[in-house]
């Protein structure tokens, strides 16, 4: 079973959980301030999602490679859709400010 790390604290789930549900069974929202509430509840097209994971994950997928690319992102930050990925094995999560998790730290 994967271990979610997040915020110094760690989940189990099972392997090809989505990240998003994992985060939010835990109280650890991925969206930040209004964005808990105003977001496309896992569709893939709001962004609010973002995340930057260390760790083995798959390939990034088609509605990732698409609203990754879309602003505030930009799919050369690196981060990826929690609402998208699915678990495969021990990973660490981070979740940057701004109302999409866009401002990454310099
Ligand atoms: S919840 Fe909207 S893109 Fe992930």
């Amino acid at each position: 079973m994967p271990v979610v790390e997040f915020n110094d604290i760690k989940f189990v789930c099972r392997k090809g959980a989505l990240l998003r549900n994992v985060l939010i069974n835990n109280d650890a929202s991925p969206h930040n301030g209004a964005a808990k509430f105003l977001n496309c509840f896992g569709l893939g097209t709001c962004g609010t999602c973002t995340v930057k994971i260390t760790g083995e994950t798959h390939e990034l997928t088609s509605v990732e490679r698409v609203r990754l690319n879309l602003p505030p992102h930009k799919q050369e930050d690196g981060l990826r859709l929690s609402c998208q990925v699915r678990v495969q094995s021990d990973i660490k999560v981070e979740k940057f400010e701004g109302f999409w998790g866009q401002e990454i730290p310099k």
